[in-house]
């Protein structure tokens, strides 16, 4: 895929920065001194729900000082402790401080998003001649899995430590029907944290029956610490000269458009805020971008890039999916007080959401979201961050 020799310079000078970055980490880093440098994890109750059921917080670190927490609601990244370029860390995921605001108001922050990730039209599909019906919990349409999906589940986890990486296999098993949804699908999601500050997560499903499947994780980022500002600095670069242009609703039309010469192209590194307010009919649509991305190329590779100049904070997703949601945070609305106590402004967080196209049980020509008994549901996506001075 051609990537832009901005881009490659850009990546290079991460590369140097984060080689760089070594030893001033090792000597710096509070967690290390506390932690004495291991990798390691730790769990604590985090709440308790209402039919009583309690929910425990882990927290992963690596080597480096990065620190790393998830929910055994939701398979929630509830905070993402990333350093900047001169070493000082921040949270740099959107998130709340308790259960409840989880429970009661979060626009899906940090979860694993499921059974289907993104929109399902009118909530309803045909597989094999039966039409199945799901909650049409986003206007008329199917969101993000319905009323209670993969995000309000609880999961079981298991924690380990290989080499220098700690992780986190959470399992859960949605019965056979459930949110609408056919066949019994047994999910295993694997967090890893690396000691090269990646978060790598694995996604692993079998069916019992037919059913469709598009499994993702819904952080919100702002590089520059949660609840720092907007994030209309921050410059994304996404590997796709195409996307799925949607109606009113947010629904695929089905056609599979270039981006070159719209306002939506982002192969060229350019900061999310330029163009987000434009008059282009689908940013309009979209309240700003809220679009899938179609990425260029194959198996596991860098979708997007993106760096907060600020911070030197950098960004790279990287995944075998064939789409990327980009999602600048529009619904966001000043009304959601965060992790650190702060208000979330409109455009304070962004998410890049690794998937299948939305609406594919129904665009015969989009990737297949098929899973049937006997085949095994298998993606892998990684968060990777550095710096870049
Ligand atoms: C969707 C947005 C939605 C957000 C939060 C994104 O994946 O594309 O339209 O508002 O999730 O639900």
């Amino acid at each position: 895929m051609p990537s832009s020799t901005l881009t490659r310079t850009r990546l290079a000078t991460v590369l140097v920065a984060v080689a760089a970055l070594v030893p001033a980490l090792v000597a710096v880093s509070p967690a290390r001194a506390a932690d004495g440098g291991r990798p390691g994890i730790s769990k604590k109750h985090f709440g308790t729900l209402a039919g009583g059921r309690k929910i425990d917080v882990y927290t992963l670190r690596n080597a480096s000082g990065m620190r790393v927490k998830i929910l055994t609601y939701g398979g929630i990244l509830q905070s993402i402790e990333v350093p900047d370029s001169e070493g000082k860390r921040a949270n740099v995921t959107l998130g709340f401080d308790n259960l409840s605001d989880y429970v009661k108001k979060s626009p899906y922050f940090g979860c694993i998003t499921g059974r289907y990730a993104n929109r399902i039209a009118k909530g309803r599909f045909t597989l094999d001649g039966k039409t199945y019906r799901l909650a049409t919990n986003d206007g008329p349409n199917h969101l993000h899995g319905g009323t209670k999906g993969f995000d309000k589940r609880v999961w079981k986890a298991d924690p380990f430590t290989r080499g220098g990486s700690v992780g986190l296999a959470l399992t859960y098993t949605s019965p056979d029907g459930e949110e609408g949804y056919p066949g019994t699908l047994r999910t295993r999601v694997v967090y890893t944290l690396t000691g090269d500050n990646r978060i790598r997560m694995d996604y692993r499903a079998t069916t019992s029956r037919p059913t469709v499947v598009n499994l993702t994780n819904h952080a919100y980022f702002n590089l520059r610490g949660e609840g720092n500002g907007r994030i209309l600095g921050h410059e994304l670069q996404i590997n796709a000269s195409r996307y799925t242009p949607v109606d009113k609703t947010l629904i695929p039309t089905g056609k599979i458009a270039r981006l070159g010469g719209t306002p939506l192209d982002f192969r060229e590194p350019t900061a999310i805020g330029d163009r987000v307010n434009s008059k282009n009919q689908q940013i309009v649509r979209g309240g700003g971008y809220d679009h899938n991305y179609v990425l260029d190329g194959r198996g596991l590779r860098t979708a997007a890039t993106v760096v907060e100049p600020d911070s030197g904070r950098v960004l790279e997703v990287i995944t075998d999916q064939p789409g990327l949601q980009f999602y600048s945070g529009n619904f966001l609305d000043g009304t959601l007080r965060g992790t650190g106590g702060r208000l979330y402004p409109k455009r304070s967080g962004f998410a890049l959401e690794s998937q299948h196209f939305p609406d594919s049980p129904n665009h015969a020509n989009f990737p297949s979201t098929v899973l049937r008994p006997g085949d095994v549901y298998r993606t892998t996506t990684i968060y990777a961050f550095s710096t870049v001075s």
